[in-house]
């Protein structure tokens, strides 16, 4: 974002100076051209009126029409590039003003539906994207009919359509807390971002924590099962066929008063540098509730005492109801990078908590997650984090904190190599791109004629944060600090190749061979210790 406004800022400075150039040259090349004066006239009057008024609503207009001419002066002829950088997005706030005589909130027109990045992107996308096309594979022969996709509802806690820029949400089951609220805000706000460029699509979501649909269920061979049905979800597992998508939490996870991303990414940073990684607690640190319903974490819990030795560890069960009535005070993960070592654990599937404990630095002891959200698939075991196995949790991760402690430096570089993969690339806009690959993708397997339903309701920023007043002050605040306030001036990065069937494999067995050797050190450790 800073990076927008900064290239923002430096084109309008460019822009006043341009806009002269430009007139001087556009009249002289007309006066060349052997149409009549009437003509001549017309156009220039049009011409004047548009660099006149400066209006951006023009340009976008004009330049949004020549797609063409736009991108390919801009790679030709850098000079005459300069000329498409008129191209500047005005903010955009939210417009909460009501129609005359009615109560209800509608969806403005001045927002644009079309926008041209003007910077192309010279960089490519963070590795995790090559998944993407992984994901969307099972469809890749037959697409997506409606058969296909009417299999997934009964799934379903919303679906949503996205058709000429504009989205509809059909709801049919409310979730748990505002996941939903939040994937539906998150998805628009991505509208904003790149307006015109979401193709057309019928989507749908569950928010649940699980994975619904099971490889297992499925099989090519059984017509009647085959394509699966397509259901988006916050996160994946090897083996299910769910589409893996970002989570709520990204937009902001009130209930538990987490702020959005881009503004809570800020403060684990600033929280990071308060204390050195030499001077935390050598220990490792979880904080987290104990009670879902699979028993991992309970198991964990355990890990806080032994008769023989020193555990190595700092437990504690948070509790969110007692923690809602102080205000949060114990639970600011900003305040929470304290200790050398920080352990990441599965709760009922993937935990929104994996990107904020590995963003403080210290080293993250993973316990072998068994689901994975979008960009945990690309991180390496040794390089970004220290790998716990789930059935010797207690003994590895007492070897992990003494290894940590006997070597810092080495502790240290995982701890800050873990925390850069976060920070680097798990910025905003990456977050953003990711979705614009994922639908883009989606969008491409569709077979099916896009259909509003006749229970859906449009759906846009305003209409989802204007009518929130102070009752829910702390939604309507994560709504507006994640509120994307125009289109973005810089294109998508470029999506790497996706994995063939051979890198991947390579990949799975270059991180089963990291694993092991730590199981091998463990082992030897905790063999020489009871003297075997
Ligand atoms: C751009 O314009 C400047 C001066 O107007 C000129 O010196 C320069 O050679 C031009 N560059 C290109 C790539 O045409
Ligand atoms: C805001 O919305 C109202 C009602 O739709 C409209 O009259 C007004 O022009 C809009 N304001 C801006 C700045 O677009
Ligand atoms: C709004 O209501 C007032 C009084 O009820 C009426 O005079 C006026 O014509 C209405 N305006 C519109 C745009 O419907
Ligand atoms: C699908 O069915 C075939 C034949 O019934 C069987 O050989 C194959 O293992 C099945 N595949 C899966 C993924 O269950
Ligand atoms: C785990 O141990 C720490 C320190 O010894 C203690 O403060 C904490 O309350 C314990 N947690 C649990 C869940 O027993
Ligand atoms: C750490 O160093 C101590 C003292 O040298 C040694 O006894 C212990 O085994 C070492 N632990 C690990 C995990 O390397
Ligand atoms: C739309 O909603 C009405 C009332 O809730 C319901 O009876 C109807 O079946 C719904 N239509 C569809 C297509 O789901």
């Amino acid at each position: 974002m800073r990076e927008n406004l900064q290239v923002a800022q430096a084109t309008e400075d460019h822009h006043h100076q341009q806009q002269h150039k430009l007139a001087t040259n556009l009249s002289s090349k007309l006066a060349k051209t052997r149409v009549t004066a009437k003509i001549h006239i017309f156009v220039l009057c049009i011409f004047l009126l548009i660099s006149a008024s400066l209006s951006w609503i023009f340009f976008t207009f004009v330049l949004g029409e020549s797609r063409f001419q736009v991108t390919s002066v801009f790679t030709r002829d850098t000079n005459k590039s300069a000329t498409t950088i008129t191209n500047i997005p005005k903010t955009i706030p939210l417009n909460c003003t009501l129609l005359d005589n009615t109560t209800t909130q509608t969806c403005p027109s001045n927002y644009p539906t079309k926008f041209e990045p003007t910077i192309s992107s010279s960089e490519t996308c963070p590795g995790y994207f090559r998944w993407i096309q992984q994901d969307l594979k099972v469809w890749q022969e037959t697409g997506i009919t409606r058969e296909t996709l009417e299999k997934a509802k009964p799934h379903a806690h919303f679906r949503v359509v996205i058709k000429s820029g504009r989205l509809y949400v059909d709801q049919y089951v409310k979730s748990y807390q505002t996941r939903d609220v939040f994937t539906i805000w998150g998805i628009l706000q991505l509208l904003r971002m790149y307006p015109g460029q979401i193709p057309d699509l019928e989507l749908l979501f569950l928010c649940y924590d699980k994975p619904a649909i099971w490889k297992r269920d499925f099989n090519k061979t059984r017509k009647d099962t085959w394509p699966p049905p397509p259901l988006f979800r916050y996160c994946g597992h090897r083996d299910a066929y769910d589409i893996v998508f970002p989570d709520w939490s990204f937009w902001g996870w009130p209930e538990v008063n987490i702020k959005e991303w881009k503004k809570l990414s800020v403060a684990l940073q600033e929280g990071n540098r308060r204390v050195k990684w030499k001077d935390r607690i050598p220990y490792a640190y979880w904080k987290g509730n104990p009670h879902v319903s699979t028993p991992i974490r309970k198991e964990l819990m355990r890990c806080n005492f032994s008769d023989n030795y020193d555990p190595m560890v700092r437990l504690y069960a948070q509790d969110w109801r007692s923690e809602s009535k102080k205000g949060f005070k114990g639970s600011n993960l900003e305040d929470q990078c304290t200790h050398r070592y920080k352990i990441y654990i599965e709760g009922e599937a993937w935990s929104v908590s994996e990107k904020y404990i590995l963003s403080c630095d210290s080293m993250t002891l993973l316990v072998k997650p068994e689901f994975h959200d979008f960009f945990i698939r690309s991180m390496v075991p040794m390089k970004h984090y220290w790998p716990i196995r789930q059935n010797s949790k207690c003994g590895d991760l007492k070897f992990a904190v003494e290894w940590g402690n006997n070597n810092t430096d080495k502790a240290q570089v995982i701890g800050r190599q873990g925390s850069d993969y976060i920070m680097k690339n798990l910025e905003m806009k990456y977050v953003y791109d990711y979705m614009f690959y994922v639908l883009q993708g989606y969008g491409k397997l569709m077979k099916l004629d896009v259909t509003v339903p006749e229970n859906a309701t449009e759906v846009c920023s305003e209409t989802m944060a204007c009518p929130i007043t102070d009752g829910s002050r702390l939604i309507r605040q994560c709504m507006d600090d994640s509120l994307v306030m125009s289109p973005s001036v810089k294109a998508a990065c470029n999506l790497p190749k996706p994995y063939g069937d051979y890198e991947l494999k390579r990949i799975l067995k270059r991180r089963q061979s990291a694993e092991r050797k730590v199981m091998k050190w463990t082992d030897e450790y905790w063999n020489l210790r009871s003297g075997k």
